[in-house]
C-alpha cells in the first residue's frame, strides 16, 4: 500500500489529504479493516485496546480519532457516555447513522483536529487513540495531540493508544515515515520513540505491548470468535519484538 509520494511541506496539506482519502472511504471502512486485519485482526484490536483501559459501566469516554467507530459502538454500551471526535465528517456520518440504527443514545460526536480543537478539560476516565497519532506529521504536532488528550483526563485517567510499529505493519525495507498510497500521512515507531512520545506528553505508568504478534499466516487464517487470545499474547513482553503494531497504555498523573 505505501509509495513514493514526497511527504507534503505544507501543514494543511497533509491534512487536506488525509480529510479526503477518510471521506471517501467512509462508507467502506468497517470492511476494509476486516480485509486488511482478518476477522481475527479485527476483533482482536477492539478486545485488546478496550482491555488496556478497562472500562467501567460509569465512566466517560473520549474516543479520539474515532472514524466510523469500530470501538466506539461496541464501547457504548458498556460505559456511562462516550465524545466520539474525528476530522474526518463523511466518517462521523457513517457513526451517527450506525448509533441510531443501534438506538445507542450515550455517545456524542464531534469534527474536529485533535492537535487545536478544544476538548473538555479533566473530564474523562478513560481516552483512545487507535490508529491515529501514526497519522499526524511532526514530533510536535502528535505531542499537541497527545497533550491536549492528556488535559481532557481526569487526573488518574487512562489512554490506550495503537500506533504503526517500525518493522511491523511498516516494514523495514519501506520508508519508516512516508505516504501511503492513499496519500495519507504515516510515521513507524520503534518502542522508544514510542515511550519518549507518551513520556514527554505527560503520561506515567507506560506500558507498551505488541498488537499481532503472532505470525501472520497464522493470524490471517484465525476466526474472529478466537480473538480472546489477542490480549493473552500481548501480556509477553516480547509482543513488541514480532507485532504489526504497538499498544502504548499510560496515565494521567492522579496529582496533575
Ligand atoms: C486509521 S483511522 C482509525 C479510526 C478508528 N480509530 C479505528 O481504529 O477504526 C484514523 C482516523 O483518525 C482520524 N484522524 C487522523 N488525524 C486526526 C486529527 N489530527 N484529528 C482528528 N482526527 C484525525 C482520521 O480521520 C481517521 O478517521
Amino acid at each position: 500500500m505505501q509509495s513514493k509520494v514526497e511527504v507534503p511541506t505544507s501543514s494543511t496539506q497533509w491534512k487536506d489529504q488525509e480529510i479526503k482519502a477518510r471521506d471517501a472511504d467512509a462508507e467502506d471502512y468497517f470492511d476494509y479493516c476486516r480485509r486488511s486485519l482478518g476477522p481475527y485482526g479485527d476483533r482482536g484490536q477492539v478486545k485488546l485496546v478496550l482491555g488496556a483501559v478497562a472500562p467501567t459501566r460509569d465512566a466517560r469516554v473520549l474516543d479520539a480519532g474515532c472514524g466510523v467507530g469500530r470501538f466506539a459502538l461496541p464501547l457504548a454500551s458498556q460505559v456511562r457516555s462516550i465524545l466520539a471526535v474525528d476530522y474526518s465528517s463523511a466518517s462521523i456520518e457513517v457513526l451517527q447513522g450506525e448509533l441510531a440504527k443501534r438506538g445507542l443514545t450515550n455517545v456524542t460526536t464531534d469534527v474536529g483536529d485533535l492537535t487545536s480543537m478544544k476538548l473538555p478539560p479533566d473530564t474523562f476516565d478513560l481516552a483512545i487513540a487507535p490508529g491515529v497519532i501514526h497519522h499526524i506529521p511532526s514530533t510536535e504536532s502528535r505531542l499537541k495531540a497527545m497533550r491536549n488528550i492528556l488535559s481532557s483526563l481526569k487526573p488518574g485517567g487512562r489512554l490506550g493508544v495503537l500506533v504503526y510499529r517500525w518493522g511491523g505493519n511498516i516494514r523495514k525495507s519501506m520508508p519508516k515515515e512516508g505516504m501511503h498510497a492513499s496519500h495519507i500521512y504515516y510515521f513507524a515507531f520503534t518502542v522508544e520513540e514510542a515511550r519518549k512520545m507518551m513520556e514527554e506528553a505527560g503520561y506515567v505508568d507506560i506500558r507498551i505491548r505488541g498488537f499481532l504478534s503472532l505470525p501472520r499466516r497464522i493470524t490471517a487464517r484465525l476466526p474472529g470468535w478466537m480473538s480472546w487470545l489477542e490480549p493473552i499474547v500481548a501480556q509477553f513482553p516480547w509482543s513488541v519484538l514480532t507485532s504489526h503494531s504497538l499498544l502504548l497504555f499510560g496515565r494521567r498523573p492522579a496529582s496533575s
